[in-house]
């Protein structure tokens, strides 16, 4: 995320999607990698969090290319192929498929070619739909198909052919199966350090050695992307270290922290938009993360002028006169903002209904950012849950309840700092461990973005959150010495859906 304290000006340029008038000279591999621009930072692809809002985000400032799960049409519904977002901004690109037919493959695939950079193959989805239409990781076994699937695009296509996908039981097996999708064509390769069963409660921790035994053991030409274990920016860097990897791709960590990519500001020139502690530890606030992503939604989904909006609230602001002790939600107290929310600008606009799928992924994505904050303000968190896909206006007055939440934090800071330490970090207490321990170095106040951190597979079985069950369709997890039989975990920033996990012993 930028560091500046104004969104930097929409580049300006078509809509619409247009293809390249001169077939380009399809490059491969490393070659490939550089023409791109050799990028460090990948956005993980993410069916149903990937739509062109939320990847302009850290790209607004970032250049970070990022991953394009396909979606047969904007709500799944109807028959017309349809692309979210907007080639002439949105580069690097690359659409991503899941496939189990290279014919079928290709030609979904030249459809999308003059709109992105790369196709990817999704070897790494391991949900139970995936594993019913045998496609994602479920490919696993059946290394001519990839390599047939692989191979046809290499072949035929344009554009370059990417592959992502998990590691194996084995470094050895893993190093085999890489060279398999190499030999097929692949261009770059993603490689996730966890296995097919680590999914949902049983994620556990990606394993960066598989990824650093791959760059150690294929040629030095191998254009390799780390995923996994990503929770801040200081771990970017660390994997980049520990795996040897060209670029590292985050998807949680991003939804949870979307100024993950960004550097933050010397210690002195925070502005308005970062938050930093007396212990020197901080990041970007929440207040100002949705501020951006609401006026990306105004620019390139409602193409309307951003509103204008008051400087973000700084403890060292002179004191309003102008405070009053209600606002139309009801809840603010005494200093908070009462000015007229857009909403009435808004309302104007009201006949001209668009249809849009970054506005249908409004809610979930905000709450994945306001996690902490809404878990505090469940006001807030239940006014999100009922804004209706579309109500900017309602949009603009949750803004306006996290804008006055975050001010009240950080006055609380300014008063009890100490109500705010890590036990960690400010209080040396290096006895935790397990998720305890990363909760600890990783949280930060409520008010700033900070990745969600999963309890360990053995803490979740002792907490209750998994399940012992018999069944024949075990699979066995090493990492956690328990048996897995089925993880199903809904998005876990939904409240009102129930988590099903079960484990068998
Ligand atoms: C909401 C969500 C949707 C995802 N969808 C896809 C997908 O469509 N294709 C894919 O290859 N991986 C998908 N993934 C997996 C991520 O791309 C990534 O491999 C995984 O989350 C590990 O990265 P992380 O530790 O940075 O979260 C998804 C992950 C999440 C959280």
């Amino acid at each position: 995320m930028a560091v500046q304290e104004a969104p930097p000006e929409a580049p300006e340029g078509p809509r619409e999607q247009t293809s390249d008038p001169a077939p380009r000279k399809k490059l491969t591999g490393r070659e490939f990698y550089r023409s791109i621009g050799s990028p460090k930072y990948i956005l993980a692809p993410m069916v149903d969090r990937s739509e062109f809002v939320r990847h302009s985000l850290p790209s607004e400032s970032v250049k970070c290319p990022y991953f394009q799960p396909t979606r047969r049409t904007a709500d799944g519904a109807g028959e017309e192929p349809y692309l979210d977002g907007n080639p002439a901004l949105d580069r690097p690109l690359f659409v991503q498929f899941c496939a189990n037919d290279p014919e079928d493959f290709l030609e979904s695939a030249r459809l999308v070619a003059p709109y992105c950079d790369a196709v990817d193959l999704n070897l790494g989805c391991p949900q139970g739909i995936a594993k019913k239409g045998h496609y994602g990781a479920f490919l696993q076994e059946d290394w001519d198909l990839i390599y047939k699937l692989i191979n046809t695009l290499h072949k035929e296509l344009p554009i370059p052919v990417t592959a992502k996908f998990r590691i194996l039981e084995t470094k050895e097996k893993t190093l085999e199966y890489a060279k398999m999708i190499l030999s097929a064509g692949a261009s770059i390769i993603t490689v996730h350090g966890r296995r097919r069963e680590q999914k949902g409660h049983n994620t556990g921790l990606a394993d960066w050695s598989y990824i650093r035994y791959l760059r150690d053991n294929l040629p030095p030409e191998t254009v390799i992307f780390a995923n996994g274990n990503i929770l801040n920016h200081d771990d970017i860097e660390r994997c980049l270290e520990a795996t040897g990897a060209d670029g590292v791709m985050s998807a949680e960590g991003n939804l949870s922290d979307p100024s993950i990519f960004s550097e933050p500001p010397p210690v002195g020139s925070e502005g308005r938009e970062y938050w930093r502690g007396r212990n020197g530890k901080g990041g970007y606030r929440m207040d100002a993360i949705f501020r951006r992503y609401l006026d990306i939604i105004y620019r390139y989904v409602l193409e309307q002028p951003v509103p204008e909006r008051k400087p973000l609230f700084l403890p060292s602001d002179p004191v309003q006169k102008d405070t009053a002790t209600k606002t139309d939600d009801g809840n603010a107290k005494e200093g908070d903002e009462v000015e007229e929310p857009p909403k009435k600008k808004q309302k104007r606009n009201k006949e001209k209904k668009i249809v849009n799928p970054n506005l249908g992924a409004m809610q979930g994505h905000l709450f994945q950012l306001l996690r902490p904050l809404v878990s505090k303000h469940t006001d807030i968190r239940d006014t999100l849950a009922k804004a209706r896909t579309g109500d900017i206006a309602e949009y603009e007055r949750i803004l306006r309840m996290v804008e006055n939440a975050v001010k009240a934090g950080i006055l609380e800071y300014e008063q009890y700092p100490e109500r705010f330490d890590s036990p960690v970090v400010d209080k040396g207490d290096d006895s935790l461990s397990g998720t305890k321990a990363t909760v600890a170095e990783y949280s930060r106040p409520w008010w700033v973005c900070q990745p969600y951190i999963r309890p360990l597979p053995e803490e979740a079985v002792k907490l209750g959150a998994m399940t012992m069950k018999k069944d024949d369709n075990k699979v066995t997890n090493p990492a956690s010495d328990v048996e897995v039989k089925e993880a199903v975990v809904p998005p876990p920033e939904q409240p009102t859906q129930k988590e099903a996990v079960t484990v068998q012993a």
